[in-house]
């Protein structure tokens, strides 16, 4: 068993990169062909609704047919096995769950949920979703969308989060560069509560002075390495 009371792991594109999913400032990512302003903003939604819809129905698509990688299943078999594990994702793909996440935190919210944003109300989304869409709990049409966190906007559960880095004695990052905050931030929050620190990532992330401990390689590599040692009490 862990010698760590409490862990809180932090995890990113990264982590589902070898699933197939794109990350986000990698050469050929994301943002390399697209502008984050025009489909990850409430001003781009504004602007252009029909183009942030196909953006999200584009990612809809290639997350449905995708698999949890043996990193996403070392953490799983984490959480499961050490019940304070608690994982704090921004990835808004569903292969935590996949792999069986016992505690799981969407901090971007999910591209499989949709919110609209005359009622309010979320719901499991699974196809397209267009400015046409009907909400089926008030029935208005024009304010379908993902249900996902963009710049500008407040990521879900800070409060719970905030509380379980001041808790936490064990900080992991995984696959994130580090570019984004509040999530870029927690590492600091850990550390000043602390935590050991440590980030796994295939290189160095804007924040990598900030860690004690650090161990770089792909995911489906070093993560299930590390949940070994964690589990056997040796990490
Ligand atoms: P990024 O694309 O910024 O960073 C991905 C990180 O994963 C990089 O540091 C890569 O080196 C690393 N990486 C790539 N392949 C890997 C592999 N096989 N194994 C391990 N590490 C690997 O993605 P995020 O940090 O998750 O937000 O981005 C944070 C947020 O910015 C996202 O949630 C999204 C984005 O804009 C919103 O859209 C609001």
């Amino acid at each position: 068993m862990p010698h760590y009371r409490s862990i809180v792991i932090l995890t990113g594109a990264g982590l589902s990169a070898e699933s197939g999913l794109s990350t986000f400032r990698d050469a050929n990512g994301i943002w390399a062909k697209y502008d984050w302003r025009d489909v990850a903003t409430p001003q781009g939604f504004e602007k252009n609704p029909a183009l942030v819809h196909e953006f999200y129905n584009m990612r809809r698509r290639a997350h449905a047919g995708v698999k949890p990688n043996a990193a996403h299943l070392a953490l799983g078999r984490l959480s499961r096995e050490h019940e304070a594990t608690t994982i704090v994702t921004q990835n808004v793909d569903c292969l935590h769950e996949a792999a069986g996440t016992a505690r799981l935190i969407h901090m971007h919210g999910e591209a499989m949920k949709s919110l609209c944003a005359h009622c309010n109300a979320r719901g499991p989304w699974i196809g397209d979703m267009s400015v046409a869409t009907v909400c089926s709990a008030c029935g208005k049409a024009g304010g379908m969308r993902p249900d996902v966190v963009w710049f500008g906007e407040m990521p879900y559960h800070m409060e719970t989060i905030g509380k379980l880095l001041l808790a936490c004695d064990l900080f992991i990052s995984i696959g994130t560069s580090g570019h984004v905050y509040p999530a870029a931030g927690f590492v600091a929050a850990a550390a000043d509560a602390g935590a050991h620190t440590v980030e796994l990532n295939l290189e160095p992330s804007q924040g990598a002075s900030l860690f004690a401990e650090a161990i770089y390689g792909p995911a489906t590599e070093v993560v299930p390495a590390y949940v070994e040692r964690l589990l056997a009490g040796e990490a």
